[in-house]
């Protein structure tokens, strides 16, 4: 038997409720639908799903502003239909997390409802209030960051969207409430929690302004106008420090720690995954959050073997300096930032899904936990909203009318700028044939999102379920190698040196094991050669883009390698 916890072996499914299947003809996504694809996701080879949020929620935010912890939405169909689904994915060996959104609420939330309602009621110090806005902070959504109620007569403070007032976690009673409702659902039997933003939990005690010369509109707007370096890199200062007194303020790490003291007091490695890069919140690596994603990976322009290389081994230092060693957790993509094909794959459609293979062998096959987000298994694209009218995100809705009303920006462009930083351009809906509405529901039925037209052009889950050269034949293929080679999983991991620039090579293998895989990429337009000097010569072809090459004997110290190819090779008897 081995000690390693499930959560270090696994694959990771990011579902966006919404827009994953919808199961009874409504136009929304839900666990019907979710229940009806566990086949499709156990064949797929992934091993844990993370269910974004699916309480009852006003949908503000799209579920990232909870009404109820202790339930179900009921268009997502309810507790019912949530057992069903738990039941249906760990049938299938599937573990499932939910996304636990900590720093906020719901204004409708009754919690909040109840604090509104005048300043001495029993909830009344659950939230951040003040008489009046006690500096120029700004809320990342929608501008200032401080909102009057009548009632009360007074601000209450939030990070996010009016909507999503912070909670006041120096009060005992609201991590109670809380700890309360994550006990529900380990008690139902869900193996863990996606963390919401828990860099925003709080804030700077002595509420010091940032002093910056604007706000968030003319902020976001600068950041688009932005030419020359020298603006560039004021942009980025003015974004850090406008909001550098909201986020990563001490007594986070205490409260992790009471949360993992929780969550490990349930059987069966319950796991903790921090929306944060802040190594820091593993602690010692055993006490803190189990993992932080690692998303300097893909906060970058391009996907380059440069790229790769420095950040791996940035945070693989930084992980092994922890006490406990820490496990790392990487991603190209979810639900806040552009999708990955689109986002490091350029305009030319074969070159960007070309791109896409490379990069989902890189995200699932170097040392760590990989996180895959809905639709990328499919090679699915950024949706571009034309009309503003279909824009969802309340966030883009809220930043148009700004560049219109407030900044005199024209018409056009403005929707042009809403569409570009819209999140909803990576929520479309996940396409599963090439018919109407992309099969996601029923013909006639206007989904939530549109779906993208390129549906109906091979991006979609029947037509490549018949192709062997499909990029979803391609991800079945790596995760089924992943899940069959040991090293793969849990190997050390060490990049080997010699070829051209545009290779990125790296060797796994488990300690003391005779047995190594080298994976090798070529990010280049052109062939390339592979000098592995420290790798022993022969080996055979595991998996490679071309099917053909699989089961070949090679000589791993001079590789060949195809332009835009992946090719990973089974060494015995490695000498170093
Ligand atoms: C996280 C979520 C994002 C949400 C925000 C507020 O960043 O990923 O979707 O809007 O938190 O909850
Ligand atoms: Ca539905």
């Amino acid at each position: 038997m081995s000690n390693t916890p499930w959560w270090r072996d696994a694959v990771f499914y990011q579902i966006y409720p919404r827009s994953f299947t919808d199961g009874n003809g409504d136009g929304i996504g839900d666990f019907m639908g979710m229940a009806a694809k566990l086949d499709y996701l156990a064949k797929l080879g992934v091993d844990a799903l993370w269910i974004s949020p699916h309480f009852p929620s006003p949908n503000l935010d799209w579920g990232y502003d909870v009404s109820d912890y202790l339930d179900t939405a009921p268009e997502y169909g309810g507790m019912p239909a949530f057992r069903a689904f738990l039941d249906g994915a760990h049938g299938r060996g599937l573990k499932v997390i939910l996304d636990l959104v900590l720093n906020h609420t719901s204004d409708l939330h009754p919690w909040f409802l109840e604090s509104a309602s005048s300043r001495d009621n029993p909830k009344a110090d659950w939230y951040v209030w003040a008489d009046r806005p006690p500096n120029d902070w700004q809320s990342c959504f929608d501008g200032p960051a401080w909102t009057y109620v009548p009632e009360r007569g007074q601000y209450y403070y939030h990070y996010f969207m009016r909507q999503q007032p912070d909670l006041n976690w120096h009060n005992p009673d609201v991590k109670k409430a809380m700890w309360d409702a994550v006990r529900f659902w380990l008690d139902l039997g869900v193996d863990g929690f996606r963390l919401d933003a828990i860099g925003t939990i709080f804030e700077d005690p002595d509420l010091a302004p940032h002093g910056l010369p604007l706000d968030l509109a003319r902020l976001r707007r600068l950041s688009e106008t932005a030419v020359s370096r020298a603006d560039k890199r004021r942009v980025q200062r003015y974004w850090h420090d406008m909001f550098k007194r909201q986020w990563g303020q001490p007594g986070v790490h205490e409260l992790m720690k009471e949360l993992r003291a929780l969550v490990d007091g349930y059987q069966g490695d319950r796991v903790l995954i921090a929306e944060d890069d802040n190594i820091a919140y593993q602690g010692r690596g055993d006490d803190e959050i189990h993992m932080v994603f690692n998303f300097p990976l893909m906060r970058t322009e391009s996907i380059t073997p440069a790229h790769v290389r420095s950040n791996q081994r940035a945070r693989q230092k930084a992980l092994d300096r922890l006490p406990a060693r820490g496990w790392p957790c990487n991603t190209l993509g979810n639900h806040d930032s552009p999708r990955m094909r689109t986002r490091f794959g350029g305009v030319d459609p074969e070159h960007s899904l070309a791109l896409a293979r490379l990069n989902a062998a890189m995200v699932t096959l170097i040392r760590g936990t990989p996180v895959l987000y809905n639709g990328e298994e499919l090679g699915m694209e950024d949706l571009v909203l034309d009309n503003p009218a279909d824009l969802r995100d309340t966030m883009a809705v809220w930043y148009l009318g700004q560049l219109t009303d407030t900044l005199g920006v024209p018409p056009d462009e403005a929707a042009r700028r809403a569409a570009d930083m819209t999140r909803d351009r990576c929520r479309s809906p996940v396409q599963w044939g090439p018919g109407p509405n992309a099969d996601f529901c029923p013909a006639g039925v206007r989904p939530w999102l549109p779906v993208h037209p390129d549906h109906a052009r091979g991006v979609n889950a029947a037509d490549q379920e018949t192709d062997p050269d499909s990029i979803l034949a391609w991800y079945r293929r790596i995760l089924a190698l992943r899940r069959a080679e040991p090293a793969l999983r849990r190997g050390e991991q060490r990049f080997v040196d010699g070829g051209s620039g545009s290779v990125l090579a790296w060797l796994r293998r488990e300690p003391g094991s005779p047995r190594a895989v080298l994976v090798a990429l070529n990010y280049g337009d052109t062939p390339a050669i592979l000098r592995a000097r420290s790798v022993s010569g022969p080996g055979t072809v595991l998996e490679s883009t071309d099917r053909q090459a699989t089961g070949s004997a090679v000589d791993a110290r001079r590789l060949r390698l195809a332009p835009l190819s992946a090719v990973v090779v089974a060494l015995e008897n490695r000498k170093s």
